[in-house]
């Protein structure tokens, strides 16, 4: 039989919730193991008897939260926030702990990691606000198609009626080239609109992305870059939609060349992390691991400004930009429960990470003998 005492501190050691309990000084008098993992901190008993913003670090969000308990200001419940440097989200609700008589000897902050929720909500506001916006862009961009043909076709004929005139056919090129261009964004603007059904398979990225390496190339004026990849040695396959990844990945190289017109290299590294490794221990392991897929230019970079603003629709800084290449891309990770994120290096470059999950049931296989995945790397 456990002790009364040992029982009550297994129950707050086995908490999913992050517990902090501070006594009235300030010091720590109980941190469980949940509240080290969200907070990034090492769980560590001499943590106990320390001075809260000691150990949580000067201007800790969680230590202005705190410093609220012995105050007369109404304790926050269920409140909200968000953590500077790792980008979490937590719930938290701060009580008091009061004596039998009433006096108040501490206080105890109860938390929970709420990134992953807040995700999906993201997720969930971004499918409401596209399903609205869909139908109705779906509907002009469906009776713009036609008329545009139109044009160019007309224009074509036009062009072969006056062979003998340069100046109209100069300007016939233009009416052709500027309804091309037309067609391109309404072209996109209905894959954006599309509900996205998954057609999902096992799919070797290494497979899909030189797929779509090998579509770039081929299309006239990418022949000068230089797209260096470098894959991992065995990486599991994915449970994907191979069309929509080629997709993705076009659009990303797409972007990556345009940023730096008639010159250039794009570098694209593949690599696996296993959830046991992953930096955010807190996240459920949905999935065995993470196969994520890097896309980097020596372009000019991102403005720090605009860098919120890439994946919102028709947010664009190209004169003739769709705005849509990103937001398509963002859905496709989405629709994968993959994740994206983009860096722009101080010296230049932009570099956008896409994170591919990898369900259990693939990694196992591969344990179970099969290695014959594909990696090196090839220029
Ligand atoms: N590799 C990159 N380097 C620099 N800027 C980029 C890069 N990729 C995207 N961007 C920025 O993000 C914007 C949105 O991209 P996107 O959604 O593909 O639309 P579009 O390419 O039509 O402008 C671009 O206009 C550009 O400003
Ligand atoms: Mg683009």
């Amino acid at each position: 039989m456990v002790s009364r005492e040992a029982f009550y501190r297994n129950v707050v050691h086995s908490l999913r919730n992050g517990v902090l309990a501070i006594w009235h000084d300030g010091s720590i008098a109980e941190i469980n193991d949940a509240a080290c993992r969200i907070l990034g901190l090492h769980a560590d008993p001499g943590h106990i008897g320390r001075a809260f913003d000691e150990v949580l670090g000067k201007n800790h969000e969680l230590s202005d939260v705190l410093s609220l308990a012995f105050t007369d200001a109404e304790l926050p419940n269920r409140a909200e926030l968000r953590l500077r440097t790792s980008g979490k989200v937590i719930g938290y609700t701060l009580s008091p702990i009061a004596e039998p008589d009433g006096t108040v000897s501490g206080a105890v902050l109860l938390f929970k990691d709420l990134t992953r929720i807040e995700q999906l909500e993201e997720r969930e506001r971004l499918r409401d606000r596209l399903a609205a916006l869909g139908e109705m862009a779906a509907a002009i961009a469906h009776e713009v198609k036609n008329p545009l043909a139109s044009i160019q076709v007309m224009a074509g004929l036009l062009k072969r009626q006056l062979p003998h005139s340069p100046d109209a056919n100069e300007l016939l090129s233009d009416i052709i080239n500027e309804a091309k261009m037309a067609n391109r964004i309404v072209v996109q603007v209905l894959e954006f609109v599309r509900p996205i059904s998954l057609q999902v398979e096992p799919v070797s990225v290494t497979a899909v992305l030189d797929e779509a390496v090998a579509a770039f190339r081929s299309r006239p004026g990418n022949g000068h870059m230089t797209i260096v990849t470098n894959c991992a040695a065995d990486l599991p396959d994915l449970h994907a939609d191979p069309l929509q990844l080629r997709q993705l990945f076009n659009n990303l190289l797409t972007n990556a060349m345009e940023a730096q017109p008639g010159k250039g290299h794009i570098w694209i590294t593949v690599h696996y992390t296993a959830v046991e490794e992953s930096p955010e221990p807190t996240e459920p392991p949905d999935y065995a691991g993470y196969v994520t897929v890097e896309v980097a230019d020596d372009g000019p970079g991102i403005r720090a400004d605009v860098i919120d603003q890439l994946f919102n629709p028709f947010f664009t800084t190209k004169p003739s930009g769709s705005g849509l290449g990103l937001a398509i891309v963002r859905k496709i990770v989405n629709a994968h429960d993959g994740r994206i994120d983009v860096k722009s290096r101080a010296g230049g470059g932009a570099s956008f990470g896409v994170r591919l999950p990898v369900p259990h049931q693939v990694v196992d296989t591969m344990t179970a003998g099969d290695d014959s995945a594909g990696g090196g790397s090839h220029v």
